[in-house]
């Protein structure tokens, strides 16, 4: 069994007080605490080993950059990717996302594009309403750039997609698939497997939005078989501003790249620029080297656990959390995937989410309230915002049980 009190010492954040109360940071899906492996990297790049990489010759900039693309081997294996040309270090998802968007928006503009990934007009891509906004709103961007169209698959009332539907949307000329490994406020994980062989049947790509999957179950994007897969680095136990990018080869190569500047060049002249070869073709400007560097310190720190053990913990955690909740009057649950990831997210009658939300703060407990950056799953749930408690490896039953009495004396208070 995981040793949770153990991996708590490893946050030096877990054992501070809020208003005189011991934390309960229960807002892991927003983003995560970080291990003392990657506060201490981190600080240690800083004092002893800083210099900019690939670009000196110097002892600085040659050992940085070796640790560098050591880490993204770290990312490379994590994820299941074929080659570290796969992987390109981005400042997060919604970077990684809007590269693949404006990419091949791109291409769809280029007067002389005849390529069948360029996402043209009259070319259609197809999202979920369970999408964040970072999967959505650049689709949404480039389709009205290019004059395409985004259609949006709905969920049903119990946060399943509509499979259906979603087939029936998907057609001759949808360039891609756009879906969440696991939604942000729902915890809902879409049967990808089956999303991702209708799509190729139809000839489009599928670009996966890791954020919450990678962190609970993690993946290999080899067996998943989707084009692209984007991730944050901060929601996996890692720096802030880092995350990832996964391309099949054969698509990236085609791809042009989302940003110019330096690093990403193979010449330059007054009349025409080429391009570095993968991955750094998409990696323009100096490269958040000292963070990647910590993504990959955050991924071998959790390399450690037995990811059976840890979802096992965290699935403890999740049904303690709806249990206890679901005993509160007027309380709604919205989510009910069988295999959701463990987040929670409510409303509850006659009382705002914000109120809530700023009670369990007094208590010193952290949850998420608002739309979770997903407006268009709010307005599936047909509610103007939620509270959300998402939980992480260093979570225990007696914070959730808080968290469910905090919830409790909040309701009583606040409906009085
Ligand atoms: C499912 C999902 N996708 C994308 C994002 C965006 O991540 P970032 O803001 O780190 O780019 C989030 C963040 O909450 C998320 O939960």
């Amino acid at each position: 069994m995981l040793d949770v009190e153990t991996i708590r010492t490893d946050f030096p954040i877990l054992s501070r007080e809020i208003y005189s109360r011991p934390l309960i940071y229960l807002d892991n899906g927003a983003t995560a605490q970080k291990p003392l492996r990657v506060i201490e990297r981190i600080d240690s790049l800083h004092r002893n080993l800083y210099g900019n990489i690939h670009r000196g010759v110097h002892y600085l900039s040659q050992e940085c950059t070796t640790l560098y693309e050591q880490a993204r081997e770290r990312v490379r294996s994590f994820i299941g990717a074929a080659s570290p040309q796969e992987v390109i270090f981005t400042s997060g998802a919604t970077a990684s996302i809007n590269l693949v968007a404006y990419s091949l928006a791109q291409m769809g503009l280029a007067r002389d594009s005849t390529s069948p990934i360029a996402l043209s007009p009259g070319d259609n891509v197809v999202a979920t309403q369970m999408e964040h906004h970072s999967n959505f709103v650049p689709w949404q961007i480039v389709c009205r750039m290019v004059g395409a169209e985004l259609r949006m698959a709905p969920f049903d009332e119990r946060g399943m997609l509509d499979m259906e539907r979603l087939e029936a949307m998907i057609d001759g000329r949808t360039r891609l698939v756009a879906i969440t490994q696991a939604s942000n406020v729902l915890g809902t994980r879409p049967d990808l497997e089956r999303i991702i062989a209708m799509a190729h049947r139809r000839g489009a790509l599928v670009l996966v939005d890791g954020c919450q999957g990678v962190v609970h179950g993690g993946v290999d994007v080899a067996a998943m078989d989707c084009d692209f897969y984007a991730f944050s680095g901060h929601k996996l136990y890692g720096p802030t501003g880092t995350g990832a990018l996964y391309g099949k080869r054969e698509l990236l190569e085609q791809m042009p790249p989302f940003m110019g500047g330096g690093d990403m060049v193979e010449s330059v002249s007054l009349e025409k620029t080429t391009w570095a070869n993968l991955p750094l073709k998409f990696e323009a400007g100096t490269a958040n080297f000292v963070g990647a560097i910590g993504l990959g310190e955050a991924i071998e720190w959790l390399a450690q656990f037995d990811p059976v053990e840890v979802a096992t913990h965290e699935q403890m955690l999740l049904e303690r959390a709806t249990g206890g909740l679901t005993t509160i009057e007027g309380l709604t649950i919205y989510g009910h995937d069988l295999h959701k990831c463990p987040i929670v997210s409510f409303t509850v009658e006659g009382v705002h989410h914000y109120d809530i939300g700023m009670v369990l703060d007094k208590l010193g407990i952290a949850v998420r309230t608002g739309t979770h950056c997903a407006e268009p799953t709010m307005l599936g749930c047909r509610v103007e915002g939620m509270c959300r408690a998402s939980m992480a490896i260093y979570n225990t039953a007696a914070e959730v049980d808080a968290l469910v009495k905090g919830v409790a004396l909040a309701v009583n208070m606040l409906r009085q």
